[in-house]
């Protein structure tokens, strides 16, 4: 850890680090030095991209996007299957819906040992190409999308309300309100290029499903997650905590305003629960990934929605926080292990992986979206 780098230079690496680690192929891989994560992940990338935007990266985000969209193109079969059977009821096992995180050149990725069907990351990009080309002055869809953009949209509206992966790729059996955030997002998003009617109908219905099923009963926040209950046309609550990824139904997804009650509700649970004294914010309570350790964007996602509210001195405050994170080369890692972190458990996890994944593009992306915040 140093304190030299300044939040200036650290956007500056960021950037940089972001660009260099962009595949020939337009794919960003999560983690250039760590082998489990030498994959590019549909989450991670669009909002790298997006924040490559951001940073001025316009060419950098549009590769990123056509990578996405030659990936999709060649499962187009795989997708049309899902699709028929469901129209005919059949039952679909969790590994026949598509992945998570590909190959950097495009291949699919079958051997690895975490879950794969996670709806979020296809939510995030249409979401993320969407606003690629608002910033772009690009106002129609453009043909060679039409088809990867059509099937995402078909395969969201299918099957949004179906137990998968969260975005920590864990509890499979659940539904998550920050997936939800993600579909409603990329939906909403994408409706203004392309006006199929089942759009709407969804964005409304998965509002009103978070409104009707996501809430903790006493406590009026949204909770991490709910489960199917064994009658099968109700829910139960999977976990009654809070998530830090249910910022995402503010920011940038705006299912919710921050002064929605019961959002307003869950940022106050997730600042009790989540937030550390120093500054950083854990994902959940219980969390055994590296013990449960401050993750770099969800701070940078906490200063997000401080300076959406307004609450400029307590985001540049994460911003600080983040910077003294970084090591003397201005690397960010993935989370950094800290007082309330179980120190068995981190080191289960070095003995097993190695020390967390460092640097994390994602982290570098979230820091340079707070960054443009503050100083853009
Ligand atoms: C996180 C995912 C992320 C992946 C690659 C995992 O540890 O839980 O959210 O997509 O790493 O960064």
């Amino acid at each position: 850890m140093t304190e030299t780098i300044t939040v200036h230079e650290l956007a500056k690496i960021s950037r940089q680090l972001i660009l260099w680690n962009q595949h020939p192929a337009g794919s960003y891989v999560a983690c250039p030095l760590f082998s489990h994560y030498g994959f590019s992940w549909l989450r991670d990338g669009s909002f790298i991209a997006y924040a490559m935007d951001i940073a001025g990266e316009k060419d950098s985000a549009g590769r990123f996007y056509e990578w996405v969209r030659r990936v999709l193109d060649r499962q187009r079969d795989r997708v049309e299957q899902l699709l028929h059977k469901h129209a005919n009821g059949e039952t679909i096992a969790q590994h026949e819906f598509l992945h998570t995180r590909y190959h950097l050149d495009g291949r699919d990725d079958d051997h690895s040992e975490w879950g794969h069907f996670q709806l979020d990351g296809y939510g995030a990009w249409l979401w993320g190409v969407a606003e690629h080309w608002k910033r772009t002055g690009i106002d129609e869809l453009p043909e060679s999308f039409r088809s990867s953009v059509e099937l995402t949209i078909r395969y969201l509206c299918a099957f949004w309300k179906q137990p998968n992966f969260d975005c920590w790729e864990e509890r499979n059996d659940q539904i998550h309100p920050s997936t939800l955030a993600c579909i409603y997002g990329g939906l909403s998003s994408i409706h203004r290029f392309v006006h199929m009617p089942e759009i709407a109908d969804v964005v409304n219905d998965i509002r009103l499903f978070l409104l009707k099923h996501c809430i903790h009963p006493e406590k009026k926040y949204f909770v991490k997650s709910i489960r199917p209950a064994a009658d099968s046309n109700s829910y139960d609550i999977g976990f009654e905590g809070v998530d830090a990824s249910l910022m995402w139904l503010a920011q940038p997804f705006q299912v919710f305003g921050v002064d929605h009650a019961i959002m307003n509700a869950t940022l106050a649970e997730l600042e009790a629960r989540l937030k550390s004294a120093d500054g950083g914010v854990r994902r959940y309570v219980g969390d055994e990934y590296y013990g449960g350790g401050e993750w770099i964007l969800l701070t940078a996602w906490y200063g997000w929605i401080d300076y959406s509210a307004g609450q400029y001195e307590q985001a540049a405050e994460s911003l600080q926080w983040i910077a003294r994170q970084a090591d003397a080369w201005g690397r960010l890692p993935e989370q950094v292990f800290h007082s309330l972190a179980s120190k068995d458990t981190y080191e289960q996890w070095v003995h097993r992986w190695g020390t967390p994944a460092t640097p994390l593009l994602w982290s570098h992306a979230m820091y340079l979206v707070l960054y443009s915040q503050l100083y853009g």
